[in-house]
């Protein structure tokens, strides 16, 4: 008896090409990312290819990470607590400290509470993800960051974005808008595509 072979899938090289094809389309739309490795030199400066550069691009404006007393005082809790906390907050990752913490943030910043999170993308992402449904409405200036505009579309609501910085387009938009709805503007401070809030 003799069996015909029938290839259902394709080969483990065609399986993967859909990889390929879609990073060479990033490279040619210029959208191709990749990693830089620095190392900290000090407070403010990183060494980049045997060079000493001032780093104007992190978020350590005020070279906190490296303060002494951060330091020490990281290097007790880790003693005292471990490396990680070793499960999601919600099961048994909150420890006495996390709560602490965001009791003094609430009280420092004068709000009934606080929660801090691993960072600054997960807290647009879950914020905006959490406030907003279906339902909402979204009026969003065009240049916000995209873990807002991943939260976003994460809450399915409809959103419209306005242009940058453009207080008339979006009194236009609003005018527009359904009152019924929950309508929710998004923008930033300090705009972080361009470091500016004009
Ligand atoms: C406005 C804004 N939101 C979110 C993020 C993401 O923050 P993180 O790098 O802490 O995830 C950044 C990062 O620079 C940002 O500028």
């Amino acid at each position: 008896m003799t069996h015909a072979m029938i290839q259902t899938e394709p080969c483990q090289s065609d399986k993967f090409s859909f990889i390929d094809r879609a990073l060479a389309e990033r490279q040619q739309a210029q959208r191709w990312r990749s990693l830089h490795p620095v190392t900290p030199v000090d407070a403010v400066h990183v060494l980049k290819n045997h060079q000493t550069l001032l780093n104007f691009s992190a978020n350590d404006y005020l070279g906190l990470s490296k303060h002494p007393a951060l330091v020490e005082a990281a290097q007790h809790y880790t003693v005292r607590y471990g490396t990680g906390s070793t499960a999601s907050r919600l099961v048994a990752g909150t420890y006495d400290i996390h709560q602490q913490l965001e009791e003094q943030l609430a009280i420092a910043c004068g709000r009934e509470a606080a929660l801090i999170f691993n960072s600054g993308f997960q807290a647009n992402f879950s914020i905006l993800g959490s406030l907003l449904n279906s339902q909402s409405w979204v009026l969003c200036d065009r240049q916000v960051h995209n873990s807002l505009l991943q939260g976003i579309l994460a809450s399915q609501a409809r959103f419209i974005r306005y242009a940058h910085n453009d207080l008339n387009h979006l009194e236009k938009l609003l005018r527009q808008a359904d009152p019924s709805r929950r309508i929710v503007i998004v923008t930033e401070t300090v705009f972080s595509m361009d470091g500016r809030s004009q």
